[in-house]
């Protein structure tokens, strides 16, 4: 019987031991895991020694697996496994934000994978958007209060094909708030890099009034620095969290993950 254990000292977060994701996985199961992944935010599924095919099905039972926009880097025959790597000109996703925010139906969840690790850092961080929002002053709550981001894919990002662009760079507008369908929270929601624009504001304003809400919302007890275990599965809500790499680790060793995302519903 597998076990969920509150990540000790972390705002938010769990580990499940003793659950092997190639395993056939029972309705209790999946219920259970997916109370704990609302409860907790995000889930770390220890001890993983997976295929890429045997990844992409045990995630299947929390979602459906949809594609990433960004094709050179999916597993070939396997597209909705992508890697993120510190290679082929992938820079680190080293700002907080949440994925894919530029596709009208951004994903629930992200799920990581470590298949290589630097000997030492490499981290991923985790910010609980639930209380960023909470934490905003008055007038900057007041402000983003039915405001919306105009989502594009970064247009210095060098890894990104003209196929990708075509079909994922249409602008795509997102609320700044948006309310968790499943728990009915409100939640903070934005990707700094993708917002090129806010509906109603000069552009060159964009940038700083983000960096700014970041500075109020991201505080040390409601984020978390998952250092990463061989053979963990990160399982986090798209939802209500922001996640940044941290890129301060020897870049002369590979870090490779495997990312799956799960499709979510159009944010309101
Ligand atoms: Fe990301």
């Amino acid at each position: 019987m597998f076990k969920v254990n509150a990540l000790p000292d972390a705002p938010f977060g769990a580990e499940v031991v003793g659950l092997d994701l190639k395993d056939q996985m029972d309705d209790a199961t999946r219920d259970a895991i997916n109370d704990a992944f609302l409860k907790h935010i995000a889930l770390v599924f220890r001890d993983q020694d997976l295929t890429a095919e045997q990844y992409r099905d045990g995630v299947s039972n929390f979602g459906e697996p949809m594609k990433q926009h960004n094709e050179r880097f999916q597993l070939p025959g396997i597209p909705v496994v992508s890697r993120i790597i510190n290679r082929e000109k992938m820079r680190p996703a080293s700002m907080w934000h949440t994925d894919h925010t530029n596709h009208e139906r951004p994903p629930k969840a992200t799920v990581l994978y470590a298949r290589k690790l630097p000997s030492k850092g490499g981290d991923t961080c985790l910010a609980n958007m639930y209380d960023g929002l909470e934490k905003l002053d008055d007038a900057s709550r007041a402000t983003i209060d039915g405001m919306q981001t105009v989502n594009h894919m970064e247009a210095d990002n060098p890894v990104y094909s003209d196929k990708d662009r075509a079909k994922y760079d249409q602008g795509v507008t997102q609320p700044m708030v948006r309310t968790h369908p499943e728990t009915g929270r409100k939640a903070l929601y934005f990707h700094i890099t993708k917002a090129r624009g806010i509906v109603g504001m000069d552009t060159d304003k964009v940038r700083p009034f983000l960096e700014n809400l970041l500075e109020q919302a991201v505080r040390p007890e409601n984020s978390l620095r998952h250092k990463w275990r061989s053979g963990d599965v990160l399982l986090f809500d798209n939802r209500c969290t922001m996640h940044r790499a941290d890129p301060e680790y020897d870049m002369s060793e590979e870090r490779l993950l495997w990312r799956i995302i799960l499709r979510g519903d159009r944010p309101a």
